[in-house]
This record gives C-alpha cells, sequence and structure tokens, in this order.
C-alpha cells in the first residue's frame, strides 16, 4: 500500500504537520468520545443526573467501548466568589465541582466544564474573557479534563481570523499553564474560519451553528443554504443534519490527530428524527472525525438508541489510527424531495489505516434506491482519473452496520442481564488501543460483516434506504486477482 503512505505523507506535507502535533497536549490523537449535557438538560443540569448518568454510561458498557468524558454545559456555574474565582452552584452540585469530580473518576470516566470566550456564557452566567488564567487554574484545581469554550457575549470581538484566534488563543494558553491536560473544544459556529487556526490552539473546533434533531430542514436561523460552507458569516443555530453535513465537506483535510472539526453534539435517540435518519449521522459524524458526544437521556434509553451508538464497527472508523477524514467525492441532486431543501445524493471516501478504504453512501431523498461507485471514483485521491493502483485490485466489501445488536440484545444490556458482546477491556486493551491496532481486528464486531467482492476495475452497487447510508469498508482481498493493464 505504498499509494496510500505516499498520500498521508504528502498531506501531512501540505498541512505541514510533519511528525509534531499543533497543540502538544497530548489528547484527542483520535475524535473524542463522551456524553454532554446540554441537548437533553439545557439549565436543568445537577450532579444527581450527571452521575446517573455517569453510572449507566459504565453499567452498559460504553465506556468499554470508548466513551470517555462527562460535560457540563451551561449553567452550572454561580458566578465569581469575592476574589474573582468561578463557582460553581451549590444546589446543583452541593459537592461542588471537585466532588463531581472525584465522583466521575472513581468510575473510571473523565470530567468537562463549559464557559464562553466572552463576557457571559449564553444563558448569561460569568464568562471566561480577561479572566483565563483564574478560570483554567480553579478548572485545574477541580480535576477537569476538558474545557468546552462557547462564543456568546465576545464583545465583537471578531470579524477577522486574528481576533477570533486572540481570544481562543489565550484560554488555550491559559489551559496549558496549569500543566494539568485538558481537552480543549473550541465552540465558535464555524465564525471567522476556525479550521484555519483552531488545529494551532485547540483539539477540535465547531464548524457550523448549532445541529438541531432535524434530518433536512432550511431555516432562517441556520442561514446559508446557497452558500454552505463557503464564506458564510452568520452561523445561527436550528442548523439540520444535512445542512451542517453540506457545509464541513469543505474542510476534511483540516481534520488530523489531535485537531478535529467538531459537527456538533449527536442527537442520537433524542426524539425528532427516525431510526434510519439515526444510523445516517452516527454514520457520517464518524467518517468525518467528528467528536461523538451523545446527549440522549440515559434514564430512558431504548434498545434501537443503544444499538447505534454501540456499533463498535462503525466506531472503528471514527477511531482508526489513520485520523484521516473521508471525504465528498460526488453528489447529485434527485427528483425526490421532502417539504423542505432539495433530495440529494452523495459519495464519501476516504483511506483507513492498514490499507482499507471506506465507502459511505448518502441518499438524502426520500425513496430508497441503488446506488453505485466504481473503484476510479473510490480511489481517486490515490490517482485520479484511474491511475491509482487499487482500481486493479479486487477487493472485498463489509458492511458495517450488518452486526448491530438486536433488539433483543441491546434490550438485555439495559435490562441487566445481558453483558455487550464486545468489551476492549477484556480483549486485554484499552478501546483506544483495540481502534488502533494497524492492520484492523478482523474481528466482525470491528469490521462488520462480509457482503460482496469487486473486481479489478469494477463497481460496488448497494441499495441505500432513503435517509440512509451505506457505510462499508473495503479490504484488500488476499492473494485477490490483480489486472496488470
Ligand atoms: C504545554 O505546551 C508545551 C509546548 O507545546 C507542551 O510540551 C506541554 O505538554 C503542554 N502542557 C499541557 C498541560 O498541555
Ligand atoms: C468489560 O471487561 C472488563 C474487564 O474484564 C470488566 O471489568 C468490565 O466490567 C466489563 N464491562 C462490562 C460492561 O461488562
Ligand atoms: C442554582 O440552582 C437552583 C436549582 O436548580 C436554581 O433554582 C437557582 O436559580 C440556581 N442559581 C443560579 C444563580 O442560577
Ligand atoms: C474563591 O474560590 C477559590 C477557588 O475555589 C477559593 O480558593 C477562594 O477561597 C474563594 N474565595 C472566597 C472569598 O470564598
Ligand atoms: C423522477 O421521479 C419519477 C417518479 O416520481 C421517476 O419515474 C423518474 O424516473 C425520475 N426522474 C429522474 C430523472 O430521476
Ligand atoms: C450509477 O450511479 C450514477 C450516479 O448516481 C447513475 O447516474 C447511474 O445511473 C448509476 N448506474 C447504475 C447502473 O445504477
Ligand atoms: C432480560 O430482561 C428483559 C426485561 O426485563 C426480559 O424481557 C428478558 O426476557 C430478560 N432476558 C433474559 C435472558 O433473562
Ligand atoms: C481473523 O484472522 C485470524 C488470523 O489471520 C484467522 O485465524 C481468523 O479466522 C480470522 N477471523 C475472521 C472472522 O475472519
Amino acid at each position: 500500500m505504498m499509494q496510500l503512505e505516499l498520500g498521508a505523507a504528502v498531506l501531512a506535507a501540505v498541512l505541514g504537520i510533519g511528525t509534531v502535533s499543533a497543540l502538544d497536549n497530548g489528547l484527542a490523537r483520535t475524535p473524542q468520545m463522551g456524553w454532554n449535557t446540554w441537548s437533553s438538560f439545557g439549565c436543568d443540569l445537577n450532579a444527581n443526573v450527571i452521575l446517573d448518568t455517569t453510572r449507566k454510561i459504565v453499567q452498559y458498557g460504553f465506556k468499554d467501548i470508548g466513551y470517555e468524558y462527562i460535560i457540563l454545559d451551561d449553567c452550572w456555574s454561580d458566578g465569581r466568589n469575592a476574589t474573582g474565582y468561578l463557582q460553581p452552584n451549590m444546589t446543583k452540585f452541593p459537592d461542588g465541582i471537585k466532588g463531581l469530580a472525584d465522583q466521575i473518576h472513581d468510575l473510571g470516566m473523565k470530567i468537562g466544564i463549559y464557559s464562553s470566550a466572552g463576557t457571559m456564557t449564553c444563558a448569561r452566567y460569568a464568562g471566561s474573557l480577561g479572566h483565563e488564567d483564574q478560570d483554567a487554574a480553579v478548572w485545574a484545581e477541580w480535576g477537569v479534563d476538558y474545557v468546552k469554550y462557547d462564543n456568546c457575549f465576545n464583545e465583537g470581538e471578531e470579524g477577522t481570523e486574528k481576533l477570533s484566534y486572540d481570544r481562543y488563543n489565550a484560554m488555550s494558553m491559559a489551559l496549558n499553564k496549569t500543566g494539568r491536560p485538558m481537552l480543549y473544544s473550541m465552540c465558535n459556529w464555524g465564525v471567522d474560519g476556525p479550521w484555519l487556526f483552531g488545529p494551532t490552539i485547540a483539539n477540535s473546533w465547531r464548524i457550523t451553528g448549532d445541529l438541531i434533531d432535524t434530518f433536512d430542514r432550511d431555516d432562517p436561523q441556520c442561514p446559508c443554504v446557497e452558500k454552505e460552507g463557503l464564506d458564510c458569516k452568520v452561523p445561527g443555530f436550528y442548523c439540520s443534519l444535512m445542512n451542517v453535513v453540506n457545509k464541513v465537506v469543505y474542510f476534511p483535510s483540516k481534520a488530523f490527530p489531535g485537531a478535529w472539526n467538531d459537527m456538533d453534539l449527536l442527537q442520537v435517540g433524542n426524539g425528532a428524527m427516525t431510526d434510519e435518519e439515526y444510523i445516517t449521522h452516527f454514520s457520517i459524524w464518524a467518517a468525518m472525525k467528528s467528536p461523538m458526544i451523545m446527549t440522549n437521556v440515559f434514564a430512558e434509553i431504548d434498545a434501537r438508541t443503544l444499538s447505534i451508538l454501540q456499533n463498535t464497527a462503525v466506531l472503528a472508523v471514527s477511531q482508526d489510527s489513520a485520523g484521516s477524514s473521508a471525504t465528498r467525492r460526488w453528489r447529485y441532486f434527485v427528483n425526490d424531495t421532502d417539504s423542505f431543501g432539495q433530495g440529494e445524493i452523495q459519495l464519501f471516501t476516504g483511506p483507513l489505516s492498514g490499507g482499507d478504504q471506506l465507502v459511505l453512501f448518502l441518499n438524502a431523498g426520500t425513496r430508497d434506491r441503488d446506488m453505485n461507485a466504481t473503484l476510479e471514483e473510490i480511489f481517486w485521491e490515490s490517482g485520479v482519473g484511474g491511475r491509482a493502483p487499487q482500481v486493479r485490485e479486487a477487493w472485498e466489501i463489509y458492511d458495517l452496520w450488518a452486526d448491530r445488536l438486536s433488539n433483543a440484545q441491546a434490550a438485555g444490556i439495559i435490562a441487566g442481564n445481558a453483558t455487550i458482546p464486545f468489551n476492549m477491556t477484556a480483549h486485554g486493551g484499552s478501546p483506544r488501543e483495540v481502534y488502533a491496532q494497524t492492520p484492523p481486528s478482523n474481528s466482525t464486531a470491528l469490521m462488520g460483516t462480509k457482503v460482496g467482492t469487486v473486481s479489478p476495475g469494477g463497481k460496488v452497487t448497494v441499495n441505500v434506504k432513503a435517509h440512509g447510508v451505506a457505510m462499508l469498508r473495503m479490504r484488500q482481498q488476499p492473494g485477490g486477482d490483480k489486472d496488470e493493464l
């Protein structure tokens, strides 16, 4: 697989990353995984809800497949104390954040906190602008492992990359000064092109306005539908899944180990999308190397939600050690549409470690349909116009959704009378070590089930459900045919 290694080296040179990572805090070598309070609890978060969720995340086996961070969003705070330090709302957090952090750590998980690079947070609690060192110091003292840093009330200190960079870099430096590694998650909604400066100061940066639990809907509060990712100055909220996908596709190469495009919190299980749409959501977030941060209510988790969030074959793509985002190869509009937006189909492909290749067909139309891609299209980035050597090789095709847990298995895990079938801790490594194996494990839990092969010069054809995806891993056929043309 010389060509793929060359491809990665060329990419590294273009990005100027070489062998060093930009933000040298050693964190997020693969996209971060965890749970955040915001989408389900908003300002009604408290220690009970958070600890109950953490226990369920551990008990149901989510920890054993890589979910790691429990992240408090806005509304944990009660402003500043007499000496200027942030203090938690003691009604919500009777043991303080330090007490909560200790309990989360005792459960084997890590804790994240939230603030804004402004004078106030979005819910109007004290912001960190001008208090970066003091706030970072108190978080470190509490044992915080992760900081989500929002963009509300920024006093107009935006509009150029430099203004945004300076504001976000102040916190980056303050976090570093504490000496405690804290994953730094920038949340400035794509304003001033954070993909340009985020990689040098943060572990991830939001690409767009806020995602909501909807597949495809144009909303004036999430503008730039026509401009998509290009020159969109107004980030907004109420952004649909397709809106976010069609914006992020322009910046895939900016994601690399330690530095990721953030497509926003996962909405899987929150109730307003169909099962098929949540499969699509989870698959694309994994393929594009977005952080995988759940937001569902764990006290009410159902079997379908659990079996999406626990698809380790999809997570193996998210956590692949090559850390290379899939890219969109093509997009066609189709004439079946719902009441919002235009129907469209898209093909994403990208390299995985060990020479495997990801192929993801997205059918955003409202009818099930056959979709196809030639090896020339699939390996376009390894050699345009069919010049990639992989086009002359034979490939096995594995379906990454074929081994989704059955409803009975998933219900058993929730009921406490079944355990996850693929507990990585029990397989002798941390989840991250298991996902990082090269070549990847051939267990069906990590690579799905073989559904076909493709001959040299051939084409992959699959039926894809409406608002659905086909997510496939291709692996070179052992001793397969080689067309020496
Ligand atoms: C701070 O930055 C230095 C230089 O990049 C790095 O070596 C160190 O690990 C960083 N420390 C933390 C806690 O992020
Ligand atoms: C996974 O395996 C580890 C090590 O054997 C064990 O401690 C843990 O309880 C298991 N997790 C689940 C959810 O069964
Ligand atoms: C602290 O939390 C309690 C309970 O949720 C709430 O009633 C109160 O308004 C909060 N205080 C602040 C300053 O937000
Ligand atoms: C304010 O909070 C800091 C950090 O928790 C603490 O060290 C300090 O004693 C507090 N000051 C007052 C006046 O309560
Ligand atoms: C448009 O949709 C109709 C069915 O509604 C179908 O028969 C026709 O082939 C479609 N045309 C194109 C160009 O896809
Ligand atoms: C293959 O996909 C292309 C692009 O969507 C489409 O135009 C073509 O009709 C498809 N071919 C077959 C045989 O399905
Ligand atoms: C597990 O618990 C569920 C819910 O209580 C029950 O429906 C199911 O029969 C149980 N399965 C086994 C194997 O005990
Ligand atoms: C995985 O690979 C091992 C070693 O090459 C082999 O023994 C085993 O049969 C393979 N398992 C599957 C499911 O292909």
